[in-house]
């Protein structure tokens, strides 16, 4: 019999939160009649909802070796569906952002360029087999070191990322530069904590 705290853990917690990105996407865009503003703000909310999932997952092994206690180890426990959640809301980024380049191509052209392409399509590219890889059979096909490698050069390709995407908006909007400090103290944890592994690995060396 599935108990209330089955909703807050594994893949129900990707379903419950899919569909509320989804849900809420969809509301956002009808408040501008599902027009090109209506569109480009579903673009900038599913590029922070982003942020916030893929901060959740990325910080937290750092966070439960740092500070064990019941939110760190339910952040540990569900970090692979919190990373798929990362994946769908940026699913919703990119058919929002079909949208609107097939909606007002001019303004389209106009907020994307040549880099936007190619370093956004390199991080399409580890977002998909990011996703494709965080299912046990998956995962197991490609071996230990091959996830950890995929895993961990596509998390700081991501991170790298945002802190690009977000930080060239900042001369424009200083305020944008409160979404660099997440990344960064994400970047941080993930330094500390792995500093005493560090310690040991050169002791035993
Ligand atoms: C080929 C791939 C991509 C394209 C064409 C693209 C396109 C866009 C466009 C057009 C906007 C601006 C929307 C507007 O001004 O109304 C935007 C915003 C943004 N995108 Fe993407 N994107 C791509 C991939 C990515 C990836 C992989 C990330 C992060 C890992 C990302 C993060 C962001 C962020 C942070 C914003 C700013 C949102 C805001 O203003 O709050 N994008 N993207």
């Amino acid at each position: 019999m599935p108990t209330r705290q089955n909703w807050f853990d594994g893949w129900r917690l990707f379903a419950v939160l899919a569909l509320t990105l989804i849900a809420l996407s969809i509301w956002i865009a009808s408040m501008r009649q599902f027009e090109v503003d209506g569109v480009r703000m579903v673009i900038r909310f599913t590029a922070r909802t982003s942020l916030l999932f893929f901060c959740l997952a990325f910080s937290a092994a750092a966070l439960a070796r740092l500070w064990p206690n019941a939110w760190t180890r339910w952040q540990r426990r569900n970090r692979r569906h919190l990373g798929v959640t990362f994946a769908a809301s940026h699913a919703i980024h990119a058919v929002a952002i079909i949208c609107f380049a097939v909606m007002d191509p001019a303004s389209y052209a106009a907020a994307t360029s040549t880099a936007s392409y190619i370093f956004g399509g390199i991080g399409y590219a580890f977002i998909v087999a990011m996703a494709a890889t965080s299912f046990d059979r998956t995962a197991q096909a490609i071996g230990a070191r091959g996830w950890r490698l995929l895993h961990l050069t596509g998390g700081y390709y991501l991170l790298l990322q945002f802190m690009i995407s977000f930080g060239k908006r900042v001369p424009d909007m200083p305020l944008y530069a409160l979404f660099l400090i997440p990344l960064l103290a994400v970047f941080a944890l993930r330094m500390i904590a792995m500093a005493p592994r560090a310690q040991q690995t050169v002791r035993a060396g």
